[in-house]
C-alpha cells in the first residue's frame, strides 16, 4: 500500500491531484515522465485540468530568460485564479529550481511551496510532505554527480518514439550556457541499464527510440562510449529507428561515423550546434572548435555519411559580437546549408562566466534585426532543401497526427527528420511505409503512398 500524506490544505484521505506543466527542452519532457513516475507510485493522481488539482508543478527551463519570465507569469496568474478560496500548493521543478532557488524562496509575492532541482525527483514525495504538513517551504537543489535516475521506469505517454536520457548534465561550460550550473556535470548510465529499457519499450509498443543527453555523444560509462552504446541499442529486435540529440561538435569519431553510414537504424541526421560562425565569438563563447574546424567536420560527416541531414542552434546578438562577425555566421549558415536551424538572440544567465566577463552590449533592436536577416536565410535554404525532396522515394515512420494538422491526413518522418503529410491511407500510428514526395512547403512534405 501506497504511503498517503496528512495535508492541512487538501484534503489527506483522497488521492491528491497533481497537474504538471512543462516548459524547455526534451531533457525536461522525459524528467516530468520521471516525476510521474516517482508519484504515481505514492499514491499521487495527475490531472489536465489545473483547476482540479490539489498541487500545481511547474518543471522549468533556465536556458532563456523568455523561458523564466513566462514562468514568472505563470505562477501569479495560478495565484490569481485560484485565489484565497481555493488555494493550490505550487511547486517549482528544474532548471529555474535551481538557479533561482534565493529569489523564489525569498519572493513572498510568488508564493512557490516546494522546489526540487534536476537532481532530486525522488525526494519529491518527501518535499511535498513537509510543505505540506509543517506548512513550511521545502526545497532540495542539490546536484549529483551519479543521478541517473536509471532505476526509475519512466511513465511515457504512447506513441512511436520514446525518449531515454542515456547520460545528464554538462563538462563544458560554454560562458553563455546555464546547463553546466543547473544541471550539473556529465554522468552516464550503463549499456545494460539503456539496453534493459529498449527491450521493455519495444514490448510496450515503440518503434523508435531518442537517445538523450546534453551533450549525448560525451556519453562514457567505464570503456563503453556513445558508438558502443548506439550499435548496442541498435542490435535490440523490434527497434525500428534510433536518434540522438544533443551532441557537441567535438565528439565526433570516425568510428562513430562509420557506424551511422552503415547502420540502417540509425537515423541520417545530425542535429550539430554551430552557435556563430566568427572565430573571435567561438572563443569567447568557449565552444572549443573554430568555424575551419566545424566546416571540415561537416565535410568529414557528409563523406562519411552522404544523405545526412543537417540541422544547428545558433545565437546572435553574443556580447561585442559586431556586424561583420556577425555575416561571417551567414556566411557559414549559406555555407554548410544545413536543413534547419534553432535561431536565438542573446540571453544574458545569471551565474554564467559570460554574464561575469561580458556586458550584454548588443541592443535588443540589432539582435531582432539579426536574428530576422538569419531567419530570411535559413528559412530560404530549408525550403530549396525541402523542394530537393520532390520527386523522390522515402521511407516514413507513421507518427499520431499533431494536433494543428486535420486528422484527414496520415504524418511520418523520414530518416532526415523531415514531416511528410499523406492523405488518410489506413496506415497507423508506427507503420514504417514507402512513399513519393509530391511538394514541399518551407515546413513539410506532402507525399503519396508508393
Ligand atoms: N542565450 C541564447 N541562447 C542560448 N542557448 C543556450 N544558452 C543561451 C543563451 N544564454 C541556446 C544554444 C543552445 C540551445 C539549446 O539554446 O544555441 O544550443
Ligand atoms: Fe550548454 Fe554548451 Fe553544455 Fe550545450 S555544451 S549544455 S550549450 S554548456
Amino acid at each position: 500500500m501506497s504511503t498517503v500524506f496528512y495535508n492541512p490544505m487538501i484534503n489527506s484521505t483522497l488521492q491528491k491531484k497533481v497537474f504538471l506543466e512543462t516548459y524547455g527542452c526534451q531533457m525536461n519532457e522525459y524528467d516530468s515522465e520521471l516525476v510521474r513516475s516517482i508519484l504515481k507510485k505514492e499514491n499521487y493522481a495527475f490531472v489536465a485540468d489545473e483547476s482540479a488539482a490539489d498541487i500545481v508543478m511547474l518543471n522549468t527551463c533556465a536556458i532563456r530568460e523568455h523561458a523564466h519570465r513566462k514562468v514568472y507569469g505563470r505562477v501569479h496568474s495560478i495565484r490569481h485564479t485560484r485565489g484565497k478560496d481555493n488555494p493550490v500548493m505550487i511547486g517549482i521543478l528544474g532548471c529555474m529550481a535551481t538557479n533561482l532557488r534565493q529569489d523564489l524562496l525569498e519572493d513572498r509575492s510568488l508564493k512557490i511551496d516546494f522546489i526540487a532541482g534536476p537532481d532530486s525527483y525522488k525526494r519529491l514525495p518527501q518535499l511535498i510532505h513537509e510543505a505540506s504538513d509543517e506548512g513550511q517551504k521545502s526545497y532540495d537543489v542539490t546536484l549529483s554527480e551519479f543521478e541517473t535516475y536509471s532505476d526509475i521506469n519512466p511513465s511515457r505517454k504512447e506513441g512511436v518514439n520514446a525518449w531515454i536520457a542515456v547520460m545528464r548534465g554538462c563538462n563544458n561550460f560554454c560562458t553563455f550556457c546555464v546547463v553546466p550550473y543547473t544541471r550539473g556535470r556529465e554522468r552516464s548510465r550503463s549499456p545494460e541499464n539503456v539496453v534493459d529499457e529498449v527491450r521493455r519499450l519495444v514490448t510496450e509498443g515503440f518503434k523508435q527510440v531518442t537517445l538523450l543527453g546534453q551533450n549525448v555523444n560525451s556519453y562514457r560509462y567505464d570503456d563503453y562510449d556513445f558508438a558502443y552504446l548506439m550499435d548496442e541499442v541498435s542490435k535490440v529486435n523490434g527497434i525500428e529507428r534510433i536518434r540522438f540529440t544533443s551532441p557537441h561538435p567535438k565528439d565526433f569519431p570516425d568510428r562513430f561515423l562509420e557506424l551511422m553510414a552503415v547502420n540502417p537504424k540509425i537515423c541520417k541526421h545530425i542535429h550539430l550546434p554551430l552557435q556563430a560562425g566568427n572565430n573571435r565569438v567561438l572563443d569567447m563563447m568557449n565552444r572549443t572548435y573554430t568555424k575551419e574546424e566545424f566546416l571540415n567536420l561537416v565535410d568529414k560527416i557528409r563523406t562519411k555519411i552522404p544523405k545526412v541531414a543537417l540541422t544547428t542552434d545558433i545565437i546572435v546578438g553574443f556580447p561585442t559580437e559586431t556586424d561583420e562577425e556577425f555575416e561571417d555566421t551567414l556566411k557559414l549558415v549559406a555555407k554548410v546549408q544545413f536543413d534547419s536551424a534553432f535561431t536565438f538572440k542573446y540571453s544574458e544567465r545569471q551565474g554564467t562566466v559570460a554574464s561575469k566577463k561580458y556586458p550584454d552590449d548588443v541592443p535588443e533592436a540589432i539582435k531582432t534585426e539579426r536574428i530576422m536577416r538569419l531567419n530570411e536565410i535559413q528559412k530560404e535554404i530549408t525550403f530549396k532543401k525541402n523542394q530537393e525532396h520532390i520527386g523522390q522515394e522515402f521511407q516514413i515512420l507513421i507518427e499520431p497526427t499533431p494536433k494543428d494538422k486535420p486528422s484527414t491526413n496520415t504524418v511520418g518522418r523520414t530518416d532526415g527528420n523531415k514531416l511528410v503529410i499523406l492523405p488518410q491511407n489506413g496506415h497507423k500510428m508506427g507503420d514504417l511505409i514507402k512513399v513519393i514526395i509530391t511538394d514541399a512547403t518551407p515546413h513539410s512534405l506532402k507525399g503519396i503512398i508508393k
